[in-house]
C-alpha cells in the first residue's frame, strides 16, 4: 500500500513537473491542402473539407511530372511549381491559455503567408530560413485552431538548383511558460583553455511575458554522454523586466572530451528557470567542446592537430523524395560519406535543415553553413535578390541564433560567388552581413565562395571582412594565393565540377572532354545524354577529380576543400539541357548509389585498404577496352585476365589510379594489390550471361515508424551462375504489402521522366532503389519485385 502511494506521489510529481516546462508539439500529421489559389482560404470557416490530406514535411514537386513545359525548366529540375495552401487543424486543452505559445516553421520554399484563425502574421519569403511566430493572443478560448498558409512558388525561374515546394520542413508549436527562454535566445560556446579545461559560457535572453516584473532563478548544469552531471552552475538570480532580460554565467570542465569527426562527443547542457522553487522552463542543446583555427601557411587545425578538410558540397534535395526533409533519407546520404572518409559538408548554397546539423553534430562532420547564393544582384529573374535588401537582416539573424549551438558547425558562409564580389557594392555589404554575423556568434570564422583571383578586383575580399577566404576552382592559382592575398587563410570551398554517370564508360579513357569547353557553348556531349565514369570529364571552370584533389593536397596553405559535389542533385545538368533534369556532378548518384569515383576518395581520405576495379566486363570481343583501379594502403596492384598477369601498375604524386588497355575477352579480371610484396586485396569482376534473377538487399534490421523512418531497398539482378548483371536494364515491377507503402523510386539516371512515385521503373546500369515508407505502427512490410522473364524476389521488411 505504502508502494502504491509512494508511486503514485512519484506520478503527480512528475506530472506537474513535465506540465510545468515546455512542450515542443510537432504538428506533421493531418494537414489539408489544395492546389488551387483560393483567396478565402486565410479564413478560420473556410470550409477544407474537400482538401487532400497529408503530412507534412510535403514537397508537391516531387511529387509531379518531369516536361521541358515545367516554367522551373530543366535546371531545377524539370518539375512543377506554382501556389499551394495548406491547413492545419489543431486543439489545445484549457492549460495553454496560462502559456505562451510559437508556431514555428523550419522551412518554407516559399513566400509563406501565415495565419492563424484568419489573423495574418506575417510573409516570410526565403525558403531556407526558419521562422516563427508568437501565437499567444491569437488563440480561441475553445481551444479549436486552423492554421492557414499560403506557399507561392510561382514566380519561375527563381534558382539554380531545385527548391521543391511547400512545407517541405517540420513545424512545431512550442508550449512554454509565461517566462521562458527562447531556443534561439541561447548561446552556448565553449572553448578549451591552455590547461585543457573547458570554459563553457551560457548566454540567453529570460523572456517575460507575464506582464509583471518577477524575480526567477536560472541554473546550466552540463551532463556527459552517459548522463553524469559534470557541471552546474550555483541558481543566478535574475530580476526580469517585462520584455527579455540578459543571463550569463560560465562553467568549467576539467579535462573535458573533445568533438571531433573522428569522436563525435556531445555532452548536454541544460538551463532550467526556476520560480519560488518551481521548475518553469528547462531548455536543452548538445554541447560538443573543441577548438580550431585556420592559419595562413597550414591550413586548418583542430583540437591542435593539423587537419585537412575532405568535404562535399550538397545541396538539399533528397532525390527521389526532393526536398520533403527526411531524417533517414539524410543519415542514409552521410553514412555513405562517412565511409567514404568524408568529414564535413558545404550546405550549398543555403542554411540546411536541423536534421542535416543534429546528424553532422553526433556523426561527426563539419559543417560550412551557408547562407545565399545571390545578394541584391540576381542571378535568375526570380530568385532570392528580390528580397535580399529587405529581409536579409531578419534572414541573417534567424539563420545564426538557430544554427550557432551545433558543434558541427565551423564557419558561417555569407555568399557563394556573389556578383557584388565584382564590384564596390560589395564592400558595404561585406562589412555589414559579416558584422551581423559576429554581433551573435564571434566563435567561427566568416567565409564566403569567391572566384575572383586578383585581389584588386575582388571587393569581398576588399572589404576586409571576411575572415576564411574560400575559393572555387581554378586551382593552378592555388600556389599564388597566399602572395597575392598575404596573411589570409584559404579553403578550395569548390572543386572538380567533374561530370560522370554512373555505370557509363567511353573509350579511350585517357583523354579528356571539357563539356561545355566554354561559357559560349552550352550543350556538349553523348546524343544520349551520358557522361562516361572515368574520370575524365569536366566543366571548362572545373577539373577532374584526381586533379583537383592532388593540387589541394600539394599545398599546405589550403584548408582542404568541397567537392562539387557529394551526391547528384536534382537540376543543373551540366553538360545537358532537357530532357536532363539532374546532375552529374556527384561522386554518389541521385539514387544514392556511388560512382567509381567514389572510390578514389576513399582510397585518399581513409586508411582502410581499398581496391577497386572498373568498368564491368561485358564489352564486343576484340573491342579495346581500359581497366582502371583505385586502389590504397599497397605499393602495387596486378591485373589478371583469365588468370594471366597483364601487367602491374603503381601509382606516383601525379596520378590516383592505375590504367591497363586490354583487348576484351569475356570471362574474369582480376586484380590484386599487394604491400611490399604481400597481398593485401583482391578483387574481380567476372563476364555476366542474361538477367535471369533479381536480388533485393537492405541494411535496415528493423523501420522504426515513429519516426518516419525510410527503408532503402536496392534492386539489381543476377545471372544464372548468380553474377551480378551490371548492364541490365530491366524494368521491375514492385509492389508493397503490409504496413508500409511504396513511396519513390530512382534508378540514378539523369534522364529518367518516369515519375519518382511510379511503381514500376528500368534499372539504370543494373541498379534500382525503392523507398519504403511505414505507414502503421509495428508490424511487417513485404516488398516484391518482378519483371516478364525473370525471377522474382522478396523482401520482408519490419517495423517497430
Ligand atoms: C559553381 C557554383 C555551384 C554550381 C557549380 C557547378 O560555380 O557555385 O553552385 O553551379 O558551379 O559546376
Amino acid at each position: 500500500m505504502v508502494k502504491k502511494i509512494f508511486f503514485l506521489l512519484l506520478f503527480t510529481l512528475l506530472l506537474h513537473t513535465v506540465s510545468a516546462q515546455r512542450e515542443m508539439k510537432l504538428l506533421v500529421q493531418d494537414w489539408k491542402f489544395s492546389q488551387v489559389d483560393t483567396k478565402a482560404a486565410h479564413l478560420a470557416t473556410f470550409n477544407d473539407g474537400s482538401w487532400r490530406v497529408l503530412n507534412i514535411p510535403h514537397d508537391w514537386s516531387i511529387e509531379g511530372n518531369f516536361s521541358k513545359a515545367n516554367p522551373s525548366t530543366f535546371n531545377q529540375g524539370a518539375l512543377p511549381t506554382g501556389i499551394g495552401w495548406y491547413r492545419k487543424h489543431f486543439y489545445l486543452p484549457a492549460k495553454a491559455s496560462t502559456q505562451h505559445v510559437e508556431l514555428n516553421f523550419e522551412g518554407v520554399f516559399q513566400r509563406a503567408d501565415i495565419w492563424i484563425n484568419g489573423h495574418f502574421l506575417g510573409r516570410h519569403n526565403n525558403g531556407y530560413v526558419s521562422f516563427k511566430h508568437d501565437i499567444t493572443p491569437f488563440l480561441n478560448k475553445d481551444g479549436n485552431n486552423v492554421i492557414s498558409v499560403r506557399v507561392d512558388n510561382a514566380a519561375q525561374p527563381n534558382s539554380r538548383w531545385y527548391t521543391g515546394s511547400g512545407i517541405y520542413r517540420k513545424v512545431w508549436l512550442d508550449l512554454s511558460s509565461q517566462m521562458f527562454i527562447d531556443p534561439w535566445d541561447l548561446f552556448i560556446k565553449a572553448k578549451v583553455e591552455q590547461n585543457g579545461n573547458a570554459a563553457v559560457e551560457m548566454s540567453a535572453m529570460v523572456s517575460n511575458f507575464s506582464g509583471q516584473k518577477k524575480e526567477l532563478k536560472v541554473v546550466h548544469e552540463i551532463h556527459d554522454e552517459r548522463g553524469k552531471l559534470v557541471a552546474n552552475s550555483a541558481p543566478i538570480t535574475l530580476a526580469l523586466s517585462t520584455e527579455k532580460t540578459a543571463v550569463h554565467g560560465v562553467l568549467k570542465i576539467a579535462d573535458p572530451i573533445l568533438w571531433s569527426p573522428a569522436s563525435p562527443y556531445l555532452y548536454r547542457s541544460t538551463v532550467k528557470i526556476f520560480e519560488k522553487g518551481k521548475l518553469i522552463d528547462s531548455i536543452q542543446t548538445t554541447l560538443g567542446i573543441r577548438n580550431f583555427g585556420f592559419d595562413p601557411t597550414n591550413g586548418f587545425s583542430l583540437n591542435g592537430k593539423r587537419f585537412l578538410i575532405q568535404g562535399v558540397c550538397n545541396h538539399h534535395d533528397l532525390g527521389a523524395i526532393g526536398a520533403a526533409v527526411n531524417r533517414s533519407a539524410i543519415k542514409r546520404q552521410l553514412i555513405l560519406l562517412k565511409e567514404m572518409g568524408c568529414n564535413a559538408i558545404r550546405t550549398a548554397h543555403n542554411p540546411p535543415s536541423v536534421e542535416l546539423l543534429d546528424l553532422c553534430d553526433s556523426m561527426g562532420f563539419l559543417v560550412m553553413d551557408e547562407i545565399y547564393d545571390a545578394w541584391a544582384k540576381k542571378k535568375n529573374k526570380f530568385d532570392q535578390s528580390q528580397d535580399f535588401k529587405t529581409d536579409h537582416q531578419l534572414d541573417v539573424q534567424s539563420w545564426i541564433r538557430r544554427d550557432r549551438n551545433h558543434a558541427s558547425v565551423f564557419m558561417w558562409s555569407i555568399g557563394n560567388e556573389i556578383r557584388e564580389q565584382f564590384d564596390s557594392t560589395g564592400l558595404a555589404y561585406t562589412k555589414e552581413l559579416s558584422a551581423l554575423v559576429k554581433s551573435l556568434d564571434n566563435t567561427r570564422p566568416v567565409t564566403a565562395a569567391l572566384t575572383e583571383n586578383d585581389p584588386s578586383k575582388n571587393f569581398l575580399y576588399n572589404s576586409g571582412a571576411l575572415d576564411v577566404l574560400g575559393f572555387n576552382y581554378k586551382l593552378d592559382a592555388y600556389s599564388q594565393l597566399p602572395s597575392r592575398f598575404p596573411g589570409s587563410s584559404f579553403i578550395a570551398a569548390e572543386t572538380a565540377s567533374a561530370l560522370e554517370t554512373r555505370g557509363h564508360y567511353d573509350f579511350p579513357s585517357d583523354s579528356f572532354r571539357i563539356w561545355p569547353p566554354d561559357s559560349k557553348s552550352t550543350q556538349h556531349g553523348n546524343p544520349d545524354k551520358t557522361v562516361s565514369a572515368f574520370d575524365n570529364v569536366y566543366a571548362y571552370w572545373g577539373n577532374t577529380h584526381e586533379k583537383s584533389w592532388l593540387a589541394v593536397k600539394k599545398h599546405p596553405h589550403m584548408s582542404g576543400a568541397f567537392v562539387w559535389s557529394g551526391f547528384d542533385f536534382l537540376g543543373e545538368p551540366v553538360p545537358y539541357h532537357w530532357p536532363s533534369r539532374s546532375s552529374y556532378y556527384g561522386i554518389i548518384d541521385l539514387a544514392g548509389f556511388p560512382k567509381d569515383v567514389y572510390y578514389l576518395y576513399q582510397s585518399e581520405w581513409t586508411r582502410k585498404p581499398v581496391l577497386h576495379l572498373f568498368p564491368h566486363w561485358n564489352w564486343k570481343t576484340g573491342q579495346t577496352v581500359d581497366v582502371w583501379a583505385y586502389f590504397s594502403q599497397a605499393d602495387e596492384v596486378e591485373l589478371f585476365l583469365n588468370g594471366k598477369s597483364v601487367g602491374i601498375r603503381t601509382k606516383n604524386d601525379s596520378t590516383l589510379h592505375a590504367m591497363w588497355r586490354l583487348d576484351f575477352v569475356p570471362g574474369q579480371l582480376k586484380a590484386v594489390s599487394r604491400k611490399k610484396g604481400k597481398t593485401v586485396l583482391e578483387s574481380s569482376i567476372q563476364t555476366a550471361g542474361n538477367p535471369y534473377q533479381i536480388v533485393m538487399r537492405t541494411t535496415h534490421s528493423a523501420l522504426n515508424a515513429a519516426e518516419n523512418e525510410l527503408g532503402f531497398v536496392e534492386i539489381t539482378v543476377v545471372d544464372a551462375n548468380g553474377i551480378p548483371v551490371q548492364t541490365a536494364d530491366n524494368t521491375i515491377s514492385l509492389s508493397v504489402q503490409g504496413v508500409g507503402k511504396l513511396e519513390a523510386t530512382d534508378n540514378g539516371n539523369p534522364v529518367g521522366l518516369t515519375p519518382f512515385g511510379a511503381s514500376s521503373k528500368q534499372l539504370f546500369h543494373g541498379k534500382l532503389l525503392a523507398m519504403i515508407k511505414t505507414t502503421d505502427g509495428k508490424g511487417k512490410i513485404v516488398v516484391e519485385a518482378s519483371s516478364p522473364g525473370l525471377k522474382p524476389a522478396k523482401l520482408i521488411l519490419l517495423t517497430r
